[in-house]
């Protein structure tokens, strides 16, 4: 039996999260953030302090992970890091780890194996192109660079951090350039999926314009 399948990809702020997540309440069906398992593996290397740089090192890491996902939690050894895996430091540091051959291998099984027996909708980078190539639905989102710096200078705000809109539309060109750039699985619009500019958009607006296609309104 097919299951739905919709992918999510884009840049960092284009609001693929926070839409994924809804949608998933709406159909009832299983999200999955892929960008956490990312950030996961990049605060455990932080975490044991190894070069982030140095793939024997890294493949190490993955290797003594288990990876937990509930609706709205991440553990790692049954450790809760559902809130350690936003800090600005792994957020400056995920695109480095997530280059690597060997984290990517893992974590693309992982959410294949996760689609497998369920409908789900997961939002990331590679989703469209390699994680999911035959999904049913295929988003690309996008949004201006200061939109999305401002959505996230909220988001820090709120999380009691201290930031700048300019460092963050800085920190934020950089992770699209590295995502983009990378030599395996880069951030990419696949080929069948359908663009959507959100950077004048409501979350709500996104929301229904993906269930509009999911529904077959459009
Ligand atoms: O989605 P989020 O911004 O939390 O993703 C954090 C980072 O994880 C991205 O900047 C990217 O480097 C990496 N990532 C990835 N492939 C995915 C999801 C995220 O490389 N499918």
């Amino acid at each position: 039996m097919a299951y739905l399948q919709i992918a999510i990809d884009g840049p960092a702020g284009s609001g693929k999260s926070t839409v994924a997540k809804e949608i998933s309440k709406r159909l009832g069906i299983t999200y999955l953030d892929t960008g956490a398992m990312y950030r996961a593996v990049t605060l455990e290397a932080l975490n044991h302090k190894v070069d982030l740089h140095n793939p024997e090192a890294l493949k190490k890491i993955v290797n003594q992970m288990d990876l937990n996902m509930t609706v709205s939690k991440l553990y790692v050894n049954n450790i809760d890091v559902t809130d350690a895996i936003r800090t600005p430091e792994v957020t400056r540091n995920v695109s480095v780890v997530s280059m690597d051959a060997y984290v990517r291998s893992e974590m693309v099984k992982m959410q294949q194996k996760i689609a497998l027996g369920q409908a789900v909708i997961m939002d990331g980078r590679d989703i469209g192109t390699v994680v999911l190539p035959n999904a049913t639905y295929k988003f690309f989102l996008v949004a201006d660079p200061t939109e999305r710096a401002k959505r996230r200078l909220l988001e820090l705000k709120a999380k009691g951090f201290e930031a700048t809109l300019e460092a963050l539309v800085e920190e934020i060109i950089l992770r699209d350039e590295l995502d983009s750039n990378r030599e395996i699985s880069p951030l990419k619009k696949a080929e069948d999926a359908i663009e959507v500019d959100t950077t004048s958009y409501t979350i709500e607006e996104v929301v229904v314009l993906i269930l509009d296609y999911v529904k077959g309104v459009r």
